[in-house]
């Protein structure tokens, strides 16, 4: 019999990743039929039309010039200054609300959520998301002791279900003081949906109101994403929406360098916070601080130099800035050819606004994932659909790709 050695906290943990397990499918797949016979819909990184990573090159280059000090040594516990500051600027760019700021680093947006979830729901609390989520969030909060619950993403008709997300924050604070929700929007993951200002409006008038029960709320915006949604000012107009808030309302953004500058791997992130009263900011860093020494010490100084460098070079800054413009008309181009083969052969896929993803609901998504193995199609079966991922997958390799997963679709009784 096996033998256990792990703490009786511990010894459920078990990580059942989709995302992973499709992945390995799908090498497993290109090592028998070659990679340019097999389609793969499951990598969450930007790949080029010839099927290689894309690194921004100014990033690389940049990065590549750094002294050795710059990279190797420590970095303080919350960040470098510069860094913390711009983390900041880049969030809002011209869309800031009334009140206070700070940041402190982390590791990626997935250390940002965790010091969110770790520092601002109570052990054995909800924390609300939509139903449509990335699956880390519910990792995060189960190691922090927390239980995720969720609202319906879409009303019938795909727009934001405003009704669901009321009821749903009305039951959440029914027996709980606090309330954390997470937003991740816009190109949400796995959808690639955003929510429109009015959506926001009504969000934000939601939590004043609960907050105006007397419930200290925290909001957590997920914008991993965000440069991959539209027009910088456009997708962060609903920023200023912010000011005013009562001093019960927190707001928290998870800020990421991982997608923004195609720097995955260093791990870099920051978990930027807003609020209309100065002590909950001071607050927040003092207790983020704590966190960031307990959990990681302090994060990547190479990552953070480059960071500031970069931003704060003129000539490549702009050149950055023109690179990304073209992944991201890369990555829309990928995902209207698949929203248009979509609509032909009339596969319901949900609203797609920009990003990495695009998803299709279905109750059969592992039977029609596995069916599209057969076609050398890899994708991620998740509970509430099929998810897509246009950034890996090259337009050429995207042809016919809808068409066939209405085939399974089909095939599977929807
Ligand atoms: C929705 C969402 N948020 C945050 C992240 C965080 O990524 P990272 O920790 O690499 O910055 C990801 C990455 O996949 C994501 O999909």
């Amino acid at each position: 019999m096996a033998m256990s050695m792990a703490s009786s906290h511990a010894v459920y943990k078990r990580l059942n990743d989709a995302i992973f397990a499709a992945s390995d499918a799908c090498r497993a797949a290109i090592e028998h039929h070659g990679g340019e016979n097999v389609v793969n819909a499951t990598i969450g990184v930007m790949m080029d039309e010839n099927g290689n990573f894309s690194c921004l090159p100014t990033v690389e280059k940049v990065y590549r010039e750094l002294p050795i000090d710059q990279i190797a040594n420590y970095a303080p516990i919350i960040g470098i200054p510069e860094y913390r500051d711009l983390a900041i600027d880049l969030t809002f760019a011209d869309n800031r609300p009334d009140g206070y700021f700070t940041a402190v680093a982390t590791a990626g947006g997935t250390g940002a959520v965790h010091h969110a979830i770790m520092n601002y729901a109570e052990k054995g609390d909800g924390v609300l998301t939509s139903d449509w989520y990335w699956g880390t969030y519910k990792v995060i909060c189960e190691e922090e002791g927390c239980r995720l619950s969720t609202f319906k993403l879409f009303d019938e008709n795909n727009n934001f279900n405003i009704e669901d997300f009321r009821r749903s924050v009305e039951i959440a604070i029914d027996g709980q003081d606090s309330l954390l929700v997470i937003i991740n929007s816009p190109a949400n993951n796995p959808t690639g949906f955003a929510l429109t200002n009015d959506d926001w409006d009504q969000v934000i008038d939601t939590l004043a109101q609960a907050a105006s029960q007397g419930r200290r709320i925290s909001l957590l915006v997920d914008i991993a994403y965000i440069d991959y949604a539209g027009e910088k000012n456009e997708t962060r107009k609903f920023m200023q929406k912010f000011s005013g808030l009562p001093k019960n309302v927190l707001v928290m953004f998870a800020f990421s360098m991982s997608k923004s500058f195609t720097f995955y791997g260093q791990r870099t992130g920051a978990l930027v916070a807003f609020s209309t009263d100065e002590s909950v900011i001071q607050e927040f860093l003092r207790i983020n601080k704590y966190s960031c020494r307990a959990t990681w010490s302090n994060i990547n100084r190479g990552a953070q130099t480059l960071m500031v460098k970069l931003c704060n070079d003129q000539t490549a800054y702009k050149q950055f800035l023109k690179e990304r413009e073209d992944l991201y008309n890369m990555v829309e181009k990928r995902g209207e050819l698949f929203m248009k083969d979509a609509r032909e052969c009339g596969l319901p896929a949900l609203p797609y606004n920009g990003g990495f993803f695009l998803s299709i609901p279905t109750k059969n998504a592992d039977k029609i994932c596995d069916r599209l193995h057969e076609d050398l199609i890899f994708a991620v079966p998740l509970k509430l659909g099929i998810r897509i991922a246009c950034c890996s997958m090259s337009m050429k390799k995207l042809e016919g790709v809808a068409k066939k997963i209405k085939k399974a679709y089909d095939e599977a009784g929807e």
